[in-house]
């Protein structure tokens, strides 16, 4: 037999991302590769790649350029490009590097195996279509291969937010959910496959309604609760929210459900509620904080976690201001920020822009400020008890990593752990990026 041929998967951006490789390497597998961790033995290279800001879309064509001598070298080496700068741009990628063979959005992943035969015969081939069918539906029912102990799983894409500086309403579409049935069943499937946490994904996963078994809509309160029902799955996450479909369900089930993890990642961008009317946020900074407020009530230990815009058109110094005041009152376990970044065809980039030092100056501040409240709380951790679900051995001999049930990574010396298994473990030093502790007992969450 023919040895396999090779596919090598770049991914870029969001876990949204890191799941659609995992499909695309899926549905190539039935097309007879498996993957490679390396460009330079690969018949197939795929850059599955991020739109959302400007820098993320041209690390494309920066890392495209890198593969001319592999090509050079193999000629019939094919060459894709996936995801949301595919779909933002087209058939634009194809004029602007001809060594571009495949260019595929990402509602249209279940058709790589005909693209790339398409692209076999010498022919490029361009999927940038929203089509009707399930793409994880023909992706499923591969090979069960065995699974790490945490995994993704999509539930619902695209958004109808339309906040004014993002691409993703565009690049990804209106919002669809997919009915619980079949999240149900992949989740499942990957429990049977090793996997004890999942982290539920959408662009806007709060706002799931898909439709249920009993044929009524559910949210996503009520899924995470028919998970919650899943022996052998031990942890649930989801990512990522707007403050908006934050409903009372879903509070409430942040401080009743036993398998929901104390951990919310609730972007909120801005704390001024002049600049948060000009994103079309659509509410202040008083609801996000009283909503807060009220996550907190239900359960009084969540670590929150939240994204930040910096030098959005019109953004003065005291708008900052009032963002950094809001920092000051959430204090946030995580948070991630960015300069605002012009997209093409989102209203905010009609408007007049602020000087990249300005910009710079305050993302400098805010990331300060951040870095102190995470220090904060990391520190905080020594002393408690937590439970960990180990994933991987860590650097050192003997050492095995895993995560909190705040998403810390922590690290304990001891033998006899295997990744999958969840221990108590009691905090004793908190590093520069991860905790240390020692295992007191088995079980946990
Ligand atoms: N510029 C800067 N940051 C952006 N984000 C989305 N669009 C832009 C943009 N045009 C950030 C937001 C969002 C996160 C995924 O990326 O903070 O929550
Ligand atoms: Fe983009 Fe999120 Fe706003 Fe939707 S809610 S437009 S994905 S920032």
């Amino acid at each position: 037999m023919a040895d396999p041929k090779k596919l090598f998967i770049k991914t870029y951006g969001c876990q949204m991302n890191v799941y659609d490789s995992e499909r695309m390497a899926e549905a190539m597998g039935g097309a007879g590769y498996v993957e490679t961790q390396s460009p330079d033995d690969a018949d197939m290279i795929l850059l599955n790649t991020c739109h959302i800001r400007e820098k993320a879309a041209e690390k494309v064509y920066s890392e495209l350029g890198r593969f001319r001598s592999l090509k050079d070298e193999k000629p019939d080496l094919k060459i894709g490009v996936a995801g949301c700068v595919a779909q933002a741009e087209g058939e634009e990628i194809m004029r602007r590097q001809p060594l571009v063979d495949m260019v595929v959005g990402p509602q249209s992943y279940h058709r790589l195996p005909q693209m790339e035969a398409k692209a076999r015969e010498g022919k490029k081939a361009l999927d940038t279509d929203f089509p009707l069918d399930d793409k994880f539906e023909t992706l499923k029912n591969r090979p069960k291969a065995k699974r790490g102990p945490t995994a993704f799983l999509t539930v619902q894409e695209g958004c109808d937010k339309f906040c004014a500086f993002c691409v993703v309403p565009y690049t990804r579409g209106a919002e669809v959910s997919r009915p619980a049935t079949r999240i149900l069943d992949e989740a499942r499937d990957l429990v049977e496959r090793g996997v004890r946490e999942i982290t539920l994904l959408g662009q806007n996963v709060n706002a799931y309604h898909g439709e249920g078994p009993d044929g009524n809509d559910w949210s996503l309160a009520r899924l995470v609760w028919a998970l919650n029902d899943i022996d052998g799955l031990e942890r649930i996450r989801f990512t990522t929210s707007h403050p908006n479909d934050m409903d009372d369900e879903l509070i409430a089930a942040h401080g009743t459900c036993e398998k929901l993890m104390p951990y919310l990642h609730l972007p909120v961008q801005s704390g001024s509620d002049r600049i948060l009317k000009r994103m079309n946020r659509k509410h202040t900074a008083e609801e996000y904080i009283r909503l807060i407020e009220r996550i907190r009530e239900a359960r009084p230990d969540i670590l929150m976690s939240g994204d930040f815009i910096v030098g959005f058109p019109e953004e003065t110094e005291a708008d900052f201001q009032a963002t950094m005041d809001l920092i000051e009152e959430v204090k946030y376990g995580y948070a991630f920020s960015f300069k605002y970044s012009t997209r093409p065809g989102t209203p905010a980039a009609e408007r007049a822009q602020l000087d990249e030092d300005v910009k710079s100056e305050r993302l400098y501040r805010l990331q300060e400020r951040i870095t102190h409240h995470q220090r904060a709380i990391q520190d905080a951790m020594v002393g408690r008890e937590v439970s960990v679900l180990f994933e991987k051995p860590g650097r050192l001999d003997g050492q095995m990593v895993g995560k909190s049930e705040y998403l810390h990574a922590v690290h304990v010396a001891e033998s006899g752990l295997n990744p999958g298994d969840l221990a108590r473990v009691r905090i004793i030093e908190s590093g520069s990026n991860s905790l240390s502790g020692q295992v007191i007992g088995q079980g946990g969450s």
